[in-house]
């Protein structure tokens, strides 16, 4: 199918001498909106070797609950990746920290780790996956799947990953469940959870009670 489709542009295509130019990339004008299929392209006479360099991936702070920092090169500080269906990370964490129970509806996702031990895994309404990665080690996350990531070992823990979009979505399970205005009552009704639980991490996670 996807060589059909190859072969379909290349000879509808290959005597329009632009195309390839216009369609090796399109660097995002972050100024021009977001649409469906992304930001419109910055014009290529103002591209430059810079635009395909990011320097952000560094150490974030872990000064949180979760005791991880996170830091991110996705479409809206790296406008490059625009159109690639990519994106990179970095996640630091203390000792005991971790990456809370999360999904990202539109990415499947790497994890590489190159310091420390993470235990990862992936839950399904059936089953769990999940493995003690230590450095060299990489799991992947399904599209979709409620996933996390704990430092199990001793010390800190580095890891680096990749997104199979360049501007993944993320829910964090702990969020949504208890930073928002909901009637405590009503999210100690929908979870079963004691409804002192749910003020607590209601407090905890910014939601009123
Ligand atoms: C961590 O954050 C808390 C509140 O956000 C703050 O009070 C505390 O000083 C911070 N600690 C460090 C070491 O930055």
């Amino acid at each position: 199918m996807k060589i059909i489709h190859i072969l379909f542009h290349f000879t509808v295509f290959s005597f329009t001498v632009s195309y390839a130019s216009i369609n090796d990339f399109c660097v995002a004008d972050l100024k021009a909106p977001n649409t469906p299929s992304g930001y419109a392209c910055k014009p290529l006479a103002s591209v430059t070797s810079d635009d395909f360099s990011f320097h952000g991936l560094v150490a974030a702070n872990t000064n949180n609950s979760f005791k991880i920092g996170v830091a991110t090169a996705t479409v809206t500080n790296f406008p490059a990746l625009n159109g690639l269906g990519i994106s990179a990370l970095r996640i630091d964490l203390d000792q005991d920290g971790l990456a809370p129970m999360h999904t990202h509806p539109d990415a499947t996702e790497l994890l590489s780790v190159v310091k420390g031990e993470i235990t990862a895994g992936f839950l399904t309404p059936t089953s769990f996956y999940s493995k003690v990665l230590k450095s060299g080690d990489v799991f992947v996350f399904p599209q979709g799947m409620l996933h996390f990531a704990v430092n199990s070992g001793k010390g800190k823990a580095t890891a680096f990953g990749a997104f199979s979009s360049e501007n993944p979505t993320t829910h964090i399970l702990d969020v949504l469940l208890f930073g928002n205005k909901l009637p405590s009552g009503l999210v100690s009704q929908t979870t079963l959870l004691d409804l002192a639980q749910v003020k607590k991490l209601k407090a905890k996670f910014g939601g009123s009670r």
